[in-house]
């Protein structure tokens, strides 16, 4: 049965994948070159579980679903990926978990459910979960935990309880009592009071346990109850006692975290059978020198020498000769942070402990290291690390490490030093890291360094130097990065860098520099790897400069130039990268870049990666053949560069491409064969661009949709430019091809009918055809005298349109200019010819169809009123579709583009036809100007109503009413003009 429940479901869940094809999803990415294994699913705003991996492939094998609004999994959720093996669904809203959610996942191997608002699991959540070895719930909403919960997870190493409402230890130990491979379990930050159990014990496997920060005021615990534990923290349970370890086996700990307890160390170290050493002294209150000199030589009545001695966050003041004299000699690390000491006088507390290897006092009060080479001075020859992080040292003193002259990392980093003494870093021949950074260095002088001949790392971030000045790297022989960004560094004298032979990384970030001297980099052109120039002050403002700066950097392998301060590159000159055959990596955003020359690549043969996301502000049109030679890139950034046109001239040559980011361009459109001469694509963002859903795209939009190789990102959320709600992948492409489909069909099948039927036809009916050609001519020439006579037959010359509001100056001027005057047209006026009691309608039709001309007076008032409306429908009925030319059109006062826009069908007129504006009385000679007017409506009247030119005739200016004639008037813009 419930087999069968398991093949309808795989069945059902099979069949909802085939709908989707093609190789893009709905709310996941596929990482790019995972080849289909690791998806992440994050920020989807999305609350159904299923509706986010319904369409994933069963190759799924790392399955990340995080900040999603999703509340609850049901049962089967991942049925269809049954190869899972690490999945994440934290940071979402789960509540709960149906008991079946995670059934068929027998590969999954880690699951982290944490930061949810789960309250509740039920018994069977995990019941499939045989290979499961890392499972983490933190930060949920647990009260306890169902007795079987875990019991399924053979495997299980490592579970995280952090941060839940858990109160009953013993649940607790029941649920995990019999999971053999557990090793680490983290309970911190919970509401446990005590570690009391009934009846269980801890798997043996189980060696780290974390109770942090919850109420434990005691243990509670049968004495061998934590006999396997090695790593045990019980920091930060404030209440917690020495008397609560009487009796309990701690044989077996090698750490023992005890800070923020109430637990008196000595005390402690007096009822337990703990291995002193193994205890970690931070945070147990030991301030006062006479608590250390007691735990001292407590310590060394057990042990006779301690590896790591961890005194931090204890408030110590002041360390003298005496206080750590009676210890166990340490041999390993001295650990002192957080405390409150306000000098370290060479360390000369340490005076019995010279075995020494590492000393760290970050997070103290210290203001100055003084000067170490005197006589009483004590000497740490084992001394490697030595960390004064974190102080508020200002000045390090002359010889201020002479006595540890052996040390191989120095971290003076994050303090106020402004004031390094030349001689500071004097005899630390074996030097190797120094970390410097953070600190208000104005000036490095030539011997600063004179003596560290085996440093490798020189971190000399975000302090104020402007000047590099000659020597300072002199002896730096063995460096290999050199970490100066952040300075203020305006330029370097000539031989500042010389002797950095072995420089491989040199970080020039956020400084000040105008230009790239070339010849600054002559001491490491051979070794340079890295060179990160991002936030600078270069600026090129023509394309003249000829020299590359980088062109004897024959292994240069990254570059950053992106974000030049204030106002970006501005300019590519054309060498600009000029023998870069090695570089991998190029980095030119935010640079405003408004000229960047079509051969600027040319020599970046072996680039793998290149960004230029918002390096253009739009002003760069990418050229044909700038990215010709990048034959090797793997992933472009173009993102925000305000292409306009995708196209295969640019585009085409990146035959490598895996990635490609095109993401907020403006382009509406994308060639498919653009990106089908892209071979190697296998993800491609088109987030943001505004595609029009047109026959335009409709390419694009099958093939986004059918290939099998590219992951267009999130294509089903892509929606259309013009209407938000449409989305790309489905907008309606039908009328695309059946139109194409339709006419070739028709069309093939005519030709083929002509074909077949004509010589048949012509063999047999040869006299028939001519003679009923004959008499088809005789047809034809008789409608066409009738045509002609009925047109001279008309009523009417011309029936006037026009609205009544404007009758003044019909009567006034019209009437007497065509009636009379001289010219005797016969008009039709609606308020005196129209038929009285006839229906207004028939009253227009019969006036438009027995006038040879309807003259449409136009002004605002005719647009809006509703006859004026209809009658310029018939006449451009007529003119359109009978193609008989009967519409005259006058615009009685200027009307704008804009106003005209709602009359759809005037605007069509006027595209296909010219027109007259009576010219107002604001002309410079207005009677002459009327004159003309009256002149050209009469010619225009006059004029045939057959259409023989399609075209209106105008040449520059001149513009004539009618297409019959090609007659020129002599016109002023004044009076007549030609809207578009
Ligand atoms: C898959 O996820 C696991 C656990 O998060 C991680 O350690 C592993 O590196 C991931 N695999 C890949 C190929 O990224
Ligand atoms: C655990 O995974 C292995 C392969 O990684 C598989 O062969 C085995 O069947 C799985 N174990 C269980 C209990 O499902
Ligand atoms: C854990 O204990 C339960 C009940 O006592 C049992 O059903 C289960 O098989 C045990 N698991 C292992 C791995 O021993």
């Amino acid at each position: 049965m419930a087999g069968l429940k398991q093949l309808l479901l795989v069945t059902l869940v099979l069949c909802a994948h085939q709908l989707i094809s093609g190789y893009s999803f709905k709310n996941c990415i596929a990482e790019p070159y995972s080849r289909g294994t690791l998806f992440n699913c994050i920020r989807r705003k999305e609350t159904n579980i299923s509706a986010i991996i319904e369409d994933l492939p069963p190759s799924v094998v790392n399955l990340t679903i995080t900040i999603n609004p999703l509340r609850h999994i049901p049962s089967y959720s991942f049925v269809h990926l049954p190869n899972i093996q690490h999945l994440r669904i934290d940071h979402n809203h789960l509540r709960n978990i149906s008991q079946s959610a995670f059934q068929y996942l027998h590969q999954l191997k880690s699951l982290n459910l944490s930061f949810n608002y789960i309250s509740e699991l039920s018994p069977d959540a995990f019941k499939d979960l045989h290979n499961l070895t890392f499972l983490s719930l933190t930060n949920n909403k647990l009260k306890q935990l169902p007795e079987k919960i875990f019991f399924s997870l053979i495997n299980l190493n490592t579970l995280l309880i952090r941060q839940n409402l858990l109160t009953n230890f013993s649940g607790i130990a029941k649920s995990v009592s019999n999971l053999t491979n557990l090793k680490i379990l983290n309970l911190c930050f919970n509401h446990l009071t005590s570690l009391r159990h009934s009846n269980v014990s801890l798997p043996k496997s189980l060696t780290k346990l974390y109770v942090c920060r919850n109420n434990l005021s005691t243990l509670g615990c049968e004495p061998s109850f934590l006999s396997f534990i090695k790593f045990l923290d019980l920091s930060y349970n404030s209440q917690l006692l020495a008397t609560a370890f009487q009796g309990v086996d701690l044989r077996q700990i090698i750490y023992l975290h005890l800070r923020s307890t109430s637990v008196k160390v000595v005390e402690f170290l007096k009822v337990s059978n703990i291995s002193a050493s193994h205890v970690d002294f931070s945070g147990t209150g030991l301030n006062n020198e006479s608590l250390l000199v007691d735990l001292c030589k407590l310590l060394k009545t057990r042990v006779k020498w301690i590896k790591n001695f961890n005194l931090g966050s204890n408030r110590i003041r002041n360390l003298t000769k005496l206080s750590l004299q009676n210890c166990p000699k340490i041999k390993g690390a001295l650990d002192l942070s957080l405390n409150e000491l306000k000098r370290i006088s060479c360390l000369n507390f340490l005076n019995s402990h010279r075995d020494i290897k590492s000393f760290d006092a970050e997070h103290n009060h210290l203001t100055y290291l003084p000067t170490c080479k005197t006589r009483s001075v004590v000497y740490f020859q084992n001394l490697e690390e030595l960390s004064y992080r974190y102080n508020r040292i200002l000045s390090v003193n002359s010889y201020a490490f002479y006595h540890t002259p052996n040390i191989k990392q120095l971290k003076l980093n994050i303090n106020t030093i402004a004031f390094l003494h030349r001689k500071a870093l004097k005899g630390l021949k074996r030097l190797e890291t120094l970390r410097l950074d953070n600190n208000l260095l104005t000036d490095l002088f030539n011997d600063t360094f004179e003596d560290n001949i085996n440093l490798h790392i020189l971190n000399l971030r975000n302090n104020r130097i402007s000047v590099i000045f000659n020597g300072t790297f002199l002896k730096l022989s063995n460096l290999t990065t050199l970490d100066l960004g952040g300075n203020k560094i305006t330029h370097f004298e000539h031989s500042g860098l010389d002797g950095l032979k072995s420089l491989s990384k040199f970080y020039l970030d956020g400084n000040n520099l105008k230009q790239i001297d070339p010849s600054l980099f002559r001491a490491f052109q051979q070794t340079l790897t890295a060179l990160d120039l991002q936030s600078n002050q270069i600026a090129f403002f023509n394309e003249k400069t000829t020299c590359s700066p980088f062109v004897n950097l024959r292994k240069l392998s990254d570059l950053k130039l992106d974000g030049q301060r204030p106002h970006g590159l501005t300019v590519i000159p054309p060498n600009f990268f000029k023998g870069l055959h090695s570089l991998k990596s190029l980095y030119l955003t935010n640079n405003n870049i408004v000229l960047l020359p079509p051969n600027a690549f040319d020599d970046l043969t072996g680039l793998h990666f290149l960004t230029l996301d918002n390096c253009c502000v739009g002003a760069v049109n990418l050229q044909p053949g700038v990215f010709k030679n990048l034959r090797n890139v793997t992933k472009l950034i173009v993102e925000n560069m305000g292409i306009q046109n995708f196209s295969k001239e640019v585009f085409g040559n990146l035959t490598k491409l895996h990635i490609l980011q095109l993401n907020r361009n403006v382009m509406q459109q994308i060639q498919v064969n653009a990106l089908e001469s892209l071979p190697n694509l296998h993800y491609l963002d088109i987030r943001g661009i505004p595609l029009s859903c047109t026959c335009k795209n409709n390419l694009l939009q099958n093939w986004t949709l059918n290939n099998t190789n590219v992951q267009v990102v999130f294509l089903y959320t892509l929606s259309c430019e013009h209407d938000k709600k449409i989305k790309f992948y489905n907008f309606d492409t039908k009328v695309c091809y059946i139109d194409l489909g339709e006419y070739l069909f028709f069309c093939t099948a005519a030709v083929v009918f002509l074909f077949t039927v004509t010589p048949l036809l012509y063999v047999k009916l040869y006299w028939k055809m001519k003679y009923s050609y004959y008499v088809f001519c005789a047809w034809f020439r008789e409608q066409w005298r009738k045509l002609r006579e009925e047109e001279e037959n008309c009523k009417y010359d011309a029936f006037i349109s026009y609205n009544s509001s404007d009758e003044q100056w019909i009567m006034d001027q019209l009437v007497p200019n065509l009636e009379g005057n001289g010219s005797s047209f016969k008009l039709c006026l609606h308020h005196r010819d129209f038929e009285l009691g006839r229906y207004i309608v028939d009253n227009i039709v019969s006036a438009v169809y027995s006038s040879r001309k309807t003259i449409c007076v136009v002004s605002r008032n005719f647009l809006q009123s509703e006859w004026c409306s209809l009658e310029i429908q018939l006449a451009s009925y007529r003119l359109f579709d009978e193609h008989r030319d009967v519409l005259v059109l006058v615009f009685l006062e200027p009307i704008s583009e804009r106003q005209l826009s709602s009359y759809h069908r005037m605007r069509k007129v006027m595209l296909k036809k010219t027109y007259l504006q009576w010219p107002g009385l604001d002309c410079t000679d207005p009677a002459l100007a009327q004159d003309l007017f009256w002149n050209q409506l009469r010619r225009a009247m006059r004029t045939g109503s057959k259409l023989k030119t399609e075209e209106n005739q105008q040449s520059e200016g001149c513009v004539t009413t009618e297409s019959e004639e090609t007659e020129h008037f002599e016109t002023s813009d004044e009076n007549y003009y030609l809207l578009p």
